[in-house]
Protein backbone atom coordinates (compact mmCIF):
# COMPACT_ATOMS: atom_id res chain seq x y z
CA UNK A 1 0.00 0.00 0.00
CA UNK A 2 1.41 3.69 -0.80
CA UNK A 3 2.11 6.19 0.08
CA UNK A 4 4.39 4.56 2.68
CA UNK A 5 7.55 4.91 4.72
CA UNK A 6 10.03 2.67 4.89
CA UNK A 7 11.76 2.43 8.53
CA UNK A 8 15.44 1.38 8.68
CA UNK A 9 15.25 -0.08 12.45
CA UNK A 10 19.07 -0.79 12.14
CA UNK A 11 20.44 2.35 10.46
CA UNK A 12 18.14 3.86 13.69
CA UNK A 13 20.03 1.79 15.73
CA UNK A 14 23.28 3.00 14.30
CA UNK A 15 23.27 6.48 14.50
CA UNK A 16 21.82 6.43 17.98
CA UNK A 17 25.03 4.33 18.98
CA UNK A 18 27.21 6.60 17.09
CA UNK A 19 25.89 9.75 18.64
CA UNK A 20 25.42 7.96 22.55
CA UNK A 21 29.01 7.72 22.12
CA UNK A 22 30.25 10.64 20.56
CA UNK A 23 28.06 12.49 24.05
CA UNK A 24 29.91 9.62 26.25
CA UNK A 25 32.79 11.19 25.20
CA UNK A 26 32.11 14.38 25.87
CA UNK A 27 31.09 14.06 29.51
CA UNK A 28 26.83 14.36 27.82
CA UNK A 29 24.02 12.16 28.91
CA UNK A 30 21.67 11.93 25.99
CA UNK A 31 17.79 12.32 25.81
CA UNK A 32 16.78 10.70 22.91
CA UNK A 33 13.89 12.91 21.41
CA UNK A 34 11.04 10.78 19.97
CA UNK A 35 8.30 13.26 19.08
CA UNK A 36 9.62 13.53 15.08
CA UNK A 37 8.31 9.53 14.50
CA UNK A 38 5.35 10.16 16.95
CA UNK A 39 6.93 8.14 19.42
CA UNK A 40 6.48 4.58 17.02
CA UNK A 41 7.72 2.23 19.22
CA UNK A 42 9.83 -0.54 17.13
CA UNK A 43 12.32 2.92 17.28
CA UNK A 44 11.66 3.36 21.04
CA UNK A 45 11.99 -0.18 21.37
CA UNK A 46 15.54 0.69 19.81
CA UNK A 47 16.23 3.21 22.70
CA UNK A 48 15.03 0.61 25.18
CA UNK A 49 17.68 -1.74 24.35
CA UNK A 50 20.49 0.95 23.79
CA UNK A 51 20.00 1.87 27.43
CA UNK A 52 19.41 5.70 27.01
CA UNK A 53 19.72 7.95 29.44
CA UNK A 54 16.32 9.79 28.54
CA UNK A 55 13.61 9.37 26.35
CA UNK A 56 11.91 12.86 25.71
CA UNK A 57 9.16 13.74 23.62
CA UNK A 58 6.92 17.05 23.43
CA UNK A 59 3.45 15.23 23.54
CA UNK A 60 2.48 14.01 27.00
CA UNK A 61 0.06 11.44 24.11
CA UNK A 62 3.47 9.82 23.07
CA UNK A 63 5.08 9.39 26.38
CA UNK A 64 1.82 8.29 28.03
CA UNK A 65 1.58 5.65 25.21
CA UNK A 66 5.46 4.56 24.87
CA UNK A 67 6.28 0.86 26.71
CA UNK A 68 9.64 1.85 28.38
CA UNK A 69 11.55 1.62 31.59
CA UNK A 70 13.81 4.74 30.33
CA UNK A 71 13.55 7.89 32.07
CA UNK A 72 10.50 9.84 30.69
CA UNK A 73 10.76 13.63 30.05
CA UNK A 74 8.20 16.25 28.59
CA UNK A 75 10.27 18.41 26.36
CA UNK A 76 7.18 21.51 25.63
CA UNK A 77 6.44 23.07 28.48
CA UNK A 78 3.42 21.47 30.30
CA UNK A 79 0.01 22.95 29.92
CA UNK A 80 -1.42 24.01 33.65
CA UNK A 81 -4.19 21.30 32.43
CA UNK A 82 -2.25 18.70 32.14
CA UNK A 83 -0.25 18.66 35.49
CA UNK A 84 -1.18 15.37 36.75
CA UNK A 85 -0.70 13.38 33.57
CA UNK A 86 2.44 15.10 33.41
CA UNK A 87 3.55 13.82 36.80
CA UNK A 88 1.33 10.14 36.02
CA UNK A 89 3.95 9.95 33.10
CA UNK A 90 7.29 11.58 32.84
CA UNK A 91 10.34 12.26 35.73
CA UNK A 92 11.04 14.88 34.16
CA UNK A 93 9.51 18.09 32.68
CA UNK A 94 11.00 21.47 31.27
CA UNK A 95 9.61 24.20 32.53
CA UNK A 96 9.84 27.75 32.44
CA UNK A 97 6.32 29.31 34.26
CA UNK A 98 5.92 29.17 37.94
CA UNK A 99 2.63 29.03 38.32
CA UNK A 100 2.48 26.14 35.72
CA UNK A 101 5.14 24.31 38.10
CA UNK A 102 3.25 24.97 41.28
CA UNK A 103 0.44 23.13 39.58
CA UNK A 104 2.98 20.13 39.21
CA UNK A 105 3.62 20.31 42.52
CA UNK A 106 0.21 20.18 43.86
CA UNK A 107 -0.36 17.13 41.39
CA UNK A 108 2.93 15.38 42.72
CA UNK A 109 1.74 16.18 46.53
CA UNK A 110 -1.34 14.32 45.38
CA UNK A 111 -0.54 11.57 43.95
CA UNK A 112 2.37 10.82 46.44
CA UNK A 113 5.32 11.66 44.17
CA UNK A 114 8.45 13.61 43.66
CA UNK A 115 8.87 15.35 39.98
CA UNK A 116 11.82 16.65 38.10
CA UNK A 117 12.04 19.94 36.75
CA UNK A 118 14.52 21.36 34.15
CA UNK A 119 14.31 25.12 34.43
CA UNK A 120 14.80 26.72 31.13
CA UNK A 121 16.85 29.87 30.18
CA UNK A 122 15.97 31.81 27.26
CA UNK A 123 19.63 33.22 26.20
CA UNK A 124 18.18 34.91 22.82
CA UNK A 125 16.68 32.08 20.76
CA UNK A 126 13.21 33.70 22.19
CA UNK A 127 11.33 30.48 22.26
CA UNK A 128 11.13 29.09 25.90
CA UNK A 129 12.70 29.81 28.96
CA UNK A 130 13.03 32.75 31.76
CA UNK A 131 15.17 35.03 29.75
CA UNK A 132 18.37 35.13 31.20
CA UNK A 133 18.03 38.91 32.03
CA UNK A 134 15.71 38.61 33.97
CA UNK A 135 15.53 37.56 37.74
CA UNK A 136 16.14 34.31 37.35
CA UNK A 137 17.43 33.78 40.91
CA UNK A 138 13.57 34.30 41.96
CA UNK A 139 12.41 31.86 40.05
CA UNK A 140 15.16 29.22 41.19
CA UNK A 141 14.45 30.07 45.14
CA UNK A 142 10.76 29.73 44.53
CA UNK A 143 10.99 26.59 42.98
CA UNK A 144 12.84 25.03 45.40
CA UNK A 145 10.39 25.64 47.95
CA UNK A 146 8.17 23.27 46.59
CA UNK A 147 7.79 19.98 48.63
CA UNK A 148 7.32 17.86 45.92
CA UNK A 149 9.42 19.31 42.97
CA UNK A 150 13.10 18.32 42.41
CA UNK A 151 15.09 21.23 40.33
CA UNK A 152 16.89 18.54 38.94
CA UNK A 153 18.03 20.59 36.00
CA UNK A 154 18.90 23.85 33.96
CA UNK A 155 18.80 24.05 30.35
CA UNK A 156 18.49 26.13 27.10
CA UNK A 157 17.03 25.55 23.79
CA UNK A 158 18.66 27.19 20.62
CA UNK A 159 18.09 27.57 16.62
CA UNK A 160 14.40 26.23 16.94
CA UNK A 161 12.53 29.96 16.67
CA UNK A 162 15.33 32.31 16.15
CA UNK A 163 17.98 30.44 14.54
CA UNK A 164 20.46 31.48 17.35
CA UNK A 165 23.79 29.04 16.69
CA UNK A 166 25.08 27.68 20.09
CA UNK A 167 28.39 29.33 20.35
CA UNK A 168 30.81 29.21 23.34
CA UNK A 169 29.46 32.85 23.80
CA UNK A 170 25.83 32.50 23.42
CA UNK A 171 25.97 30.03 26.00
CA UNK A 172 28.42 31.83 28.42
CA UNK A 173 24.71 33.52 29.29
CA UNK A 174 23.59 30.24 30.31
CA UNK A 175 26.58 29.40 31.86
CA UNK A 176 26.57 33.21 34.04
CA UNK A 177 23.00 32.07 35.53
CA UNK A 178 24.35 28.72 37.09
CA UNK A 179 27.42 30.36 38.65
CA UNK A 180 24.92 33.33 40.54
CA UNK A 181 23.01 30.61 41.38
CA UNK A 182 25.73 28.33 42.61
CA UNK A 183 27.28 31.33 44.65
CA UNK A 184 23.84 33.45 45.32
CA UNK A 185 21.86 30.32 46.24
CA UNK A 186 24.21 27.11 46.45
CA UNK A 187 22.21 25.61 43.82
CA UNK A 188 24.12 22.68 41.94
CA UNK A 189 21.92 21.47 39.26
CA UNK A 190 22.68 17.62 38.86
CA UNK A 191 21.76 18.29 34.74
CA UNK A 192 22.60 21.23 32.60
CA UNK A 193 20.91 20.45 29.36
CA UNK A 194 22.68 22.89 26.41
CA UNK A 195 20.74 22.19 24.02
CA UNK A 196 19.36 19.89 20.70
CA UNK A 197 20.86 18.67 17.69
CA UNK A 198 22.14 22.14 16.86
CA UNK A 199 25.07 21.80 19.43
CA UNK A 200 26.49 19.21 17.77
CA UNK A 201 28.85 21.07 15.86
CA UNK A 202 30.71 22.08 19.16
CA UNK A 203 31.28 18.26 19.75
CA UNK A 204 32.36 17.67 15.83
CA UNK A 205 34.72 20.62 16.41
CA UNK A 206 36.00 19.47 19.81
CA UNK A 207 34.91 22.95 21.09
CA UNK A 208 33.63 21.32 24.45
CA UNK A 209 31.27 23.42 26.73
CA UNK A 210 32.55 21.37 30.38
CA UNK A 211 29.30 23.06 32.08
CA UNK A 212 26.82 21.45 29.97
CA UNK A 213 26.59 17.71 31.05
CA UNK A 214 23.49 16.61 28.88
CA UNK A 215 21.92 17.42 25.28
CA UNK A 216 18.44 16.07 24.40
CA UNK A 217 18.32 14.90 20.51
CA UNK A 218 16.08 14.26 17.86
CA UNK A 219 16.95 14.95 14.35
CA UNK A 220 20.65 14.44 14.52
CA UNK A 221 19.61 10.68 15.53
CA UNK A 222 17.21 10.06 12.41
CA UNK A 223 18.47 12.43 9.91
CA UNK A 224 22.45 11.78 10.47
CA UNK A 225 23.03 15.57 10.41
CA UNK A 226 23.57 18.79 12.79
CA UNK A 227 21.42 21.36 12.51
CA UNK A 228 22.94 24.59 13.22
CA UNK A 229 24.85 24.21 9.43
CA UNK A 230 22.84 21.25 8.52
CA UNK A 231 25.84 19.35 7.84
CA UNK A 232 25.56 16.02 7.55
CA UNK A 233 27.74 13.62 10.17
CA UNK A 234 30.40 11.16 9.51
CA UNK A 235 29.30 7.87 9.98
CA UNK A 236 25.48 8.07 10.61
CA UNK A 237 22.75 7.34 8.23
CA UNK A 238 21.05 9.94 6.20
CA UNK A 239 18.21 7.87 4.81
CA UNK A 240 16.87 5.82 8.43
CA UNK A 241 13.36 7.21 6.90
CA UNK A 242 12.39 7.27 2.89
CA UNK A 243 8.87 7.67 1.50
CA UNK A 244 7.38 6.55 -1.67
CA UNK A 245 4.16 7.14 -3.40
CA UNK A 246 2.47 6.29 -6.61
CA UNK A 247 1.58 7.82 -9.58
CA UNK A 248 -2.10 7.76 -10.76
CA UNK A 249 -1.91 9.50 -13.74
CA UNK A 250 0.58 10.15 -16.17
CA UNK A 251 -0.03 12.75 -19.51
CA UNK A 252 1.03 14.85 -21.40
CA UNK A 253 -0.40 18.27 -21.11
CA UNK A 254 0.40 22.06 -21.22
CA UNK A 255 2.28 23.79 -17.96
CA UNK A 256 0.50 26.32 -18.01
CA UNK A 257 -3.55 26.14 -16.90
CA UNK A 258 -6.05 27.48 -19.84
CA UNK A 259 -8.82 29.68 -18.93
CA UNK A 260 -8.98 32.73 -16.46
CA UNK A 261 -6.98 32.28 -13.22
CA UNK A 262 -8.85 32.49 -9.78
CA UNK A 263 -8.63 30.99 -6.54
CA UNK A 264 -6.76 27.97 -5.88
CA UNK A 265 -7.97 24.86 -3.37
CA UNK A 266 -6.85 26.69 -0.70
CA UNK A 267 -8.13 30.66 -1.49
CA UNK A 268 -4.70 31.55 -3.50
CA UNK A 269 -4.14 32.91 -6.71
CA UNK A 270 -1.24 30.55 -8.13
CA UNK A 271 1.26 31.90 -10.55
CA UNK A 272 2.81 29.53 -13.02
CA UNK A 273 5.90 29.50 -15.97
CA UNK A 274 4.82 28.27 -18.81
CA UNK A 275 7.89 25.14 -19.79
CA UNK A 276 5.12 23.91 -22.68
CA UNK A 277 4.00 21.03 -22.85
CA UNK A 278 5.05 18.50 -20.06
CA UNK A 279 5.27 15.20 -19.52
CA UNK A 280 3.12 15.32 -16.11
CA UNK A 281 2.51 12.82 -13.06
CA UNK A 282 0.24 12.71 -10.54
CA UNK A 283 1.14 11.01 -7.24
CA UNK A 284 -1.46 9.76 -4.54
CA UNK A 285 0.13 11.86 -1.53
CA UNK A 286 -0.97 16.05 -0.87
CA UNK A 287 -1.08 18.24 1.70
CA UNK A 288 -2.53 16.88 3.87
CA UNK A 289 0.01 14.56 4.52
CA UNK A 290 2.94 16.53 3.47
CA UNK A 291 4.50 19.85 1.89
CA UNK A 292 5.78 18.78 -1.76
CA UNK A 293 8.41 21.30 -0.88
CA UNK A 294 10.26 19.45 1.18
CA UNK A 295 10.46 16.14 -0.41
CA UNK A 296 13.33 15.18 -2.69
CA UNK A 297 13.00 12.62 -5.17
CA UNK A 298 15.60 10.20 -5.43
CA UNK A 299 15.58 10.51 -9.44
CA UNK A 300 17.10 14.06 -9.28
CA UNK A 301 15.46 14.92 -13.14
CA UNK A 302 11.94 15.03 -11.46
CA UNK A 303 10.63 18.73 -10.94
CA UNK A 304 7.92 18.70 -7.74
CA UNK A 305 5.33 21.19 -9.80
CA UNK A 306 2.80 21.48 -7.20
CA UNK A 307 0.12 20.30 -4.78
CA UNK A 308 -3.30 19.87 -3.46
CA UNK A 309 -4.97 18.07 -0.71
CA UNK A 310 -4.68 14.86 -1.92
CA UNK A 311 -2.21 14.88 -5.23
CA UNK A 312 1.40 15.90 -5.96
CA UNK A 313 1.87 16.95 -9.46
CA UNK A 314 5.21 16.08 -11.01
CA UNK A 315 7.03 17.03 -14.16
CA UNK A 316 8.58 13.89 -15.47
CA UNK A 317 9.65 15.41 -18.97
CA UNK A 318 13.36 15.35 -18.17
CA UNK A 319 13.54 12.13 -16.38
CA UNK A 320 14.95 9.03 -18.48
CA UNK A 321 13.24 7.11 -16.60
CA UNK A 322 9.38 5.86 -18.40
CA UNK A 323 7.13 6.03 -15.71
CA UNK A 324 3.81 4.30 -15.89
CA UNK A 325 0.94 4.65 -14.04
CA UNK A 326 1.88 2.29 -10.54
CA UNK A 327 5.11 3.30 -10.58
CA UNK A 328 6.29 3.90 -7.16
CA UNK A 329 8.78 7.01 -6.62
CA UNK A 330 10.63 7.61 -3.86
CA UNK A 331 11.88 10.57 -2.32
CA UNK A 332 14.61 11.98 0.61
CA UNK A 333 12.39 14.11 3.71
CA UNK A 334 13.77 16.75 5.52
CA UNK A 335 12.90 17.09 9.33
CA UNK A 336 9.21 18.86 8.15
CA UNK A 337 8.06 16.39 5.96
CA UNK A 338 9.37 13.75 8.27
CA UNK A 339 7.05 14.91 11.38
CA UNK A 340 3.79 15.06 8.76
CA UNK A 341 4.09 11.91 6.86
CA UNK A 342 4.57 10.58 10.43
CA UNK A 343 2.19 11.91 11.67
CA UNK A 344 -0.13 11.21 8.46
CA UNK A 345 -2.69 7.60 9.25
CA UNK A 346 -2.83 8.24 5.08
CA UNK A 347 0.99 7.43 4.87
CA UNK A 348 1.59 3.58 5.63
CA UNK A 349 4.50 2.35 7.87
CA UNK A 350 7.10 -0.24 7.29
CA UNK A 351 9.65 -0.97 9.54
CA UNK A 352 12.46 -3.25 8.30
C1 LIG B 1 12.98 21.68 23.88
C2 LIG B 1 13.51 20.80 22.81
N1 LIG B 1 14.68 20.20 22.99
C3 LIG B 1 15.20 19.38 22.05
C4 LIG B 1 14.53 19.12 20.87
C5 LIG B 1 15.18 18.23 19.85
O1 LIG B 1 15.69 19.00 18.82
P1 LIG B 1 16.46 18.34 17.57
O2 LIG B 1 15.48 17.49 16.88
O3 LIG B 1 16.93 19.50 16.78
O4 LIG B 1 17.58 17.55 18.15
C6 LIG B 1 13.31 19.74 20.64
C7 LIG B 1 12.54 19.48 19.43
O5 LIG B 1 12.14 18.39 19.14
C8 LIG B 1 12.77 20.59 21.64
O6 LIG B 1 11.59 21.18 21.47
Amino acid sequence: MYPRVTIDVKKYEENVRYMQGLCRDNGLTMMAVTKVFCAAQPLVDVLNELNVDFIADSRIENLEAMKTDQKKVLLRLPSIHEAERVIQHTDLSLNSEIKTVEALNEAAGRLGRCHGVILMIDIGDLREGVFYKENVLNTIREIKALKHIDLTGIGTNLTCFGGIVPTADTLKKLIDVIDMAKRMLKTEFEIVSGGNSSHIHLLLKGKEIPEVNNLRLGESLILGRETAYGKTIDNMHQDVITLEADLIEIKHKPSFPEGEIGMNAFGQVPKFDDYGLMKRGILAIGKQDVDYHEIIPYDTRIRLVGSSSDHIIVDLTNTENDYQVGDVLKFKLSYGSLLSVMTSKYVGKRYV
